[in-house]
């Protein structure tokens, strides 16, 4: 019998989540994790279908698989978001995958991998509206780091954002239980986590009812439970677990979240807002169901309840028929906000979204390449600022591990999810430690250990 499991991860932190789970799935059936691919029987690869370039590098990976599958005997399971695409890449199917499993189908992995070993090829890539994996504890033995970890508060999208695959790969929206997300989060904090990040695709549409926990239904208002309700459960029950959330949909975000964030000062001073653009013209044709004024609106509100608040977002570049005011109108924004830090993308045409069914992938790579940059240039001068407005400051810092430019030093984060390193003492890693920021970079402060609280 095949016993030993290996994962390659891509993608987001939805999948280290999710990969999780299956740890835990599979070794209540008496397989084991191996995180020495050597010594893997099976080798399961959590995808990620975002950009191209993501699933590019999942084709890549599996034709240098099939080169190890010539000498030894092993399987090669498919799982996550290009679960339900794979099937495009047909001649690499035949070869080399043994089973497809998806997001919602976990559950079924240990039955799928006996089933291979009979020699039937495998694939379950049904989209559920109820899987939540709510009776499953996510195993930490894939993560390391005993400071910091993700809960799952919901699955799926229902936004239909036109570029985007993630409706599409990971199905509907639906909420966990705040019992059993409460639940998760004692186990962590009794277990010494000192942060967790709670996520979901667009956490600000959590919503959970006794009646039926998928929202579009009608359901008891009194009852029911939102995130702001959500976080303030949490952060109320654990005061001294720093609570993060990722990702806030503009759209969704409403000024009651913003207030239970200032109330609790175990909520991180920090939002990740993807803007996407600051067109008027692009956010509608990405059905973004915002305009620049009611973003901009947000932010002044942000501002206005919690002017510590650090900010940060998503843009895409060269999205289909960007014109150069539309990029013009993007680096405005970002003049008026003035990000901490950002992640930016080039426009990538995802088969089977809105977008790529009726519009043109019209930007040249050239021009999207070239916007790009310019949006990372400012970028860098922004976070720099920003950083430069620590100097002088001191800082509460959770220490999360060693940097890893000199072993000397600790890195840690701010409330404000800024990295901060600085010389080690006698510290552990989860101690927190109140820091002075003596200089900057772009991307990281440096500074001096003042006191232990
Ligand atoms: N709900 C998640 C979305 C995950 S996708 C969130 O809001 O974070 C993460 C980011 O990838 C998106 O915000 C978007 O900026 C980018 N993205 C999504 N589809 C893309 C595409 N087709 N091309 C380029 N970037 C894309
Ligand atoms: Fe994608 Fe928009 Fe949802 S970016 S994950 S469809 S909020």
């Amino acid at each position: 019998m095949v016993k030993n499991f290996y994962i390659i991860n891509y993608g987001c932190q939805m999948n280290v989540y999710d990969n999780e789970i299956i740890i835990s799935i599979l070794t209540k059936n008496n397989y084991s994790y191996v995180n020495d691919i050597s010594k893997a029987d099976i080798i399961l690869i959590n995808t990620c279908s975002i950009r191209e370039k993501a699933e590019i590098t999942v084709i890549n990976k599996l034709i240098y698989l099939n080169s190890l599958k010539r000498t030894r005997k092993i399987y090669i399971g498919i799982l996550g978001c290009m679960a339900r695409r794979i099937q495009r890449f047909i001649k690499i199917k035949k070869s080399i995958i043994d089973f497809i499993v998806g997001p919602d189908n976990y559950r079924e992995l240990p039955n799928i991998i006996k089933s291979i070993e009979d020699n039937r090829y495998f694939v379950n890539v049904l989209l559920s509206n109820e899987e939540t994996y709510s009776n499953i504890f996510p195993s930490k033995i894939y993560n390391n780091n005993k400071v910091t970890s993700y809960v799952t508060i919901s699955r799926g999208c229902d936004n239909m954002c036109t570029f985007c695959v993630v409706p599409f790969t990971r199905g509907r929206e639906r909420s966990k239980s705040p019992k059993v997300i409460i639940k998760e989060c004692e186990k962590l904090y009794n277990s010494g986590y000192k942060e967790i990040t709670l996520l979901g695709q667009n956490v600000d549409s959590y919503l959970w009812t006794p009646e039926n926990y998928i929202k579009k239904y009608i359901y008891n208002k009194k009852k029911a439970i939102d995130f702001s309700c959500l976080l303030e459960m949490i952060a109320k029950k654990f005061n001294d677990l720093r609570i993060r959330f990722s990702t806030s949909n503009p759209h969704d975000m409403s000024i009651k979240v913003l207030k239970i964030i200032k109330k609790y000062n175990n909520i991180c001073k920090y939002i990740h807002l993807p803007v996407q653009s600051g067109s008027n013209r692009i956010l509608k044709l990405m059905n973004r169901k915002y305009n620049r004024l009611e973003y901009i609106n947000l932010i002044d509100n942000i501002r206005k309840i919690i002017p510590e608040c650090a900010i940060s977002y998503d843009i895409i570049t060269g999205f289909c028929t960007e014109i150069e005011k539309d990029h013009i109108d993007t680096l405005n924004l970002m003049k008026y906000v003035v990000y901490d830090f950002g992640y930016m993308f080039m426009y990538s045409h995802r088969e089977g979204t809105y977008s790529y069914r009726n519009l043109k992938d019209n930007v040249p790579l050239i021009v999207k390449k070239r916007r790009l940059n310019e949006i990372i240039n400012l970028q860098r001068e922004h976070s720099y600022k920003r950083l430069k407005g620590y100097i002088n400051t001191v800082q509460n810092v959770l220490i999360e591990g060693i940097s890893k430019k000199d072993k000397n030093y600790w890195y840690g984060r701010n409330s404000q999810n800024s990295l901060i390193v600085f010389k080690k003492n006698n510290e552990n890693i989860g101690d927190y430690v109140n820091i002075k920021i003596l200089k900057n970079t772009s991307a990281t402060l440096i500074g001096e250990i003042i006191k232990y609280y």
